[in-house]
């Protein structure tokens, strides 16, 4: 088991939640009828499936529901990169008249490999910089956006940093240009609220299970009604016709489970999250120097604190908190024989000295304020060591 595991990579993935891993149970050995079945034992899946649909569109506040009661604006999806490459080609297709695409230098790969290879097909990519803290500079989207826009995506809030991102006004300025609007909530979702009733410009959202407690390998888009969606996988009639292939029922309904139970709690957990992430900023503030907190300290996700320890590597930094049984995760990607910082870090600017040394720790529900303070008892002696055997340090000014 993980119990002596102090799990601080949520942005990562989650643990399951055990009551959407018991929700889920039933629909693998007994109720594993298809739900486009017609008969009754298919049937129940159905219902299931919706159930599990209506728990999705409450968690993200869209309460459009058909004739029947079905909140069809929800799309299930293989995963949230899914999710994203679907909004963004869809959005082109809807408006094949325009050539450009509006996005950050921030997104996730899911993201900004998609608009990668559109360029490549000829239509034109506008990455909006960030400033240290990693916020955009709105005279900067007022600008990029124009009739010539298809569609503008900028996620919720950074993986990395956590900055939280003005989508509302974002997206009211693509609709001023008749762009349509995308956000990837993969990060958002079931940590802070998500209204799509108040926000009534957003057009497309993605979210990711794993995220938020259920299994890994399920996604959801989000699609407007009104909002012409071209499907991304072909196939059968599911989802509305808009998304091919036999539903992954289990993660489905524990996606749902997940949903619930993230409302449920969502208020009084914004708040422990919050305390749990200011604890350790504390007491790494107070223990060790020369380090920098990153992100928009105004307006960034509870759950997530990302940390320059300066004059070290992030890598070693992880490798050692490991042997303590400490799961974190870096800024950096390995790129062949160097260590390069991510792109996230890089549009920041941050000094290279920082960069290299950054930590992502990143909370759940399930973790506690001990396990914190283990991290800080841990933590101030892990640097020390590094920095001893740093090139860097001393730092020249000191
Ligand atoms: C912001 C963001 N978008 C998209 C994704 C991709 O989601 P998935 O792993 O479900 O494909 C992630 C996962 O790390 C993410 O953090």
């Amino acid at each position: 088991m993980t119990h002596d595991v102090i799990y601080l990579d949520n942005n990562a993935t989650t643990r399951v939640d055990p009551a959407a891993f018991e929700a889920a149970a039933p629909y693998f050995c007994d109720l594993y009828g298809n739900p486009s079945s017609i008969h009754t034992f298919g049937g129940n899946v159905a219902k299931a499936v919706l159930k599990a649909r209506l728990q999705v569109a409450e968690l993200l506040n869209a309460p459009y529901r058909n004739a029947d009661g079905v909140p069809t604006e929800i799309i299930f999806t293989s995963c949230g990169t899914e999710a994203d490459n679907a909004a963004i080609l869809s959005g082109l297709a809807a408006r094949p008249s325009r050539k450009k695409i509006v996005t950050t230098r921030v997104e996730h790969a899911a993201l900004l490999n998609q608009c990668r290879n559109l360029e490549h097909e000829g239509y034109e990519v506008v990455r909006l910089g960030v400033d240290g803290h990693g916020r955009l500079d709105m005279d900067e989207v007022r600008r990029a956006i124009d009739a010539d826009t298809a569609i503008v995506s900028v996620m919720w809030a950074n993986n990395e940093t956590g900055t939280v991102f003005p989508i509302s006004e974002i997206a009211k300025i693509a609709h001023d240009h008749g762009a349509l609007f995308h956000t990837d909530a993969v990060q958002a979702a079931g940590k802070i609220p998500i209204d799509l009733e108040k926000n009534s410009e957003i057009d497309m959202l993605s979210i990711a299970g794993h995220k938020l407690h259920a299994p890994k390998g399920i996604g959801v888009l989000f699609v407007r009604r009104g909002v012409r969606f071209k499907p991304f996988v072909v196939g059968g009639h599911q989802e509305f016709g808009r998304r091919g292939g036999t539903e992954n029922v289990p993660s489905i309904v524990a996606l749902g489970k997940a949903a619930e139970l993230a409302r449920e709690g969502l208020e009084e957990e914004v708040l422990r999250l919050g305390r749990l992430r200011d604890r350790l900023e504390k007491g790494v503030l107070g223990s060790i120097d020369h380090i920098r907190i990153n992100g928009d300290l105004n307006s960034r996700l509870p759950n997530t604190s990302s940390i320059s320890f300066e004059y070290i590597e992030g890598e070693a930094i992880l490798l050692m908190l490991d042997q303590f049984g400490i799961c974190a995760s870096s800024g950096s990607a390995c790129t062949t024989g160097s260590l390069e910082p991510s792109h996230v870090l890089r549009a920041m600017g941050l000094p290279y000295t920082a960069a290299h040394g950054t930590i992502r720790f990143s909370f759940s529900k399930f973790n506690t304020g001990e396990e914190v303070d283990r991290v800080l008892e841990v933590l101030p002696g892990v640097i020390s060591t590094l920095r001893q055997l740093s090139p860097y340090w001393p730092p020249k000014e000191s």
